[in-house]
């Protein structure tokens, strides 16, 4: 004959405890005026200037392992570097298409799309914003 564990384990709420408040204090000051570029994470960050990304074609970014192109004057997009396949660094761009090195697969510059296999997933676009001329992570 085994016991059967039935006890309960009571918890003791304090009416305290219970009603604690997310500290936060002063709510948001949302005046605009962002002006100071902070380094705190990526997003702001400057990828590259407009006038490094040819028009029908692109510039890849290794450090930031992100490929800017721009399919048509003034249009800018951005996708992840890493190949799909098997995570190469893709290595350059050509007649429209981002070219992996590792085993020759393609991607169209206007969205990232396989043209090419072996890869069979597009490249993840990023987000970025154009601000005069400078390309920068959304
Ligand atoms: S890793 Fe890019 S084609 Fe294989």
């Amino acid at each position: 004959m085994t016991p059967r564990a039935t006890r309960r384990t009571v918890l003791l709420t304090s009416g305290a405890a219970a009603a604690l408040a997310a500290g936060c204090g002063s709510g948001g000051g949302d005046g605009g005026g962002g002006g100071g570029d902070t380094a705190a994470g990526t997003a702001g960050r400057e990828l590259t200037s407009t006038a490094d990304v040819p028009v029908g074609g692109g510039t890849i970014l290794k450090e930031e392992k992100v490929v800017v192109t721009q399919p048509e004057e003034g249009e800018f997009k951005a996708f992840s570097a890493i190949c799909t396949h098997q995570n190469c660094l893709v290595s350059e761009v050509t007649d429209g298409t981002i070219d992996c090195p590792c085993h020759g697969s393609r991607f169209r510059i206007t969205d990232g799309s396989v043209a090419h296999g072996p890869a069979t997933r597009p490249l993840p676009e990023e987000r970025i914003t154009v601000e005069g001329n400078s390309v920068r992570r959304a």
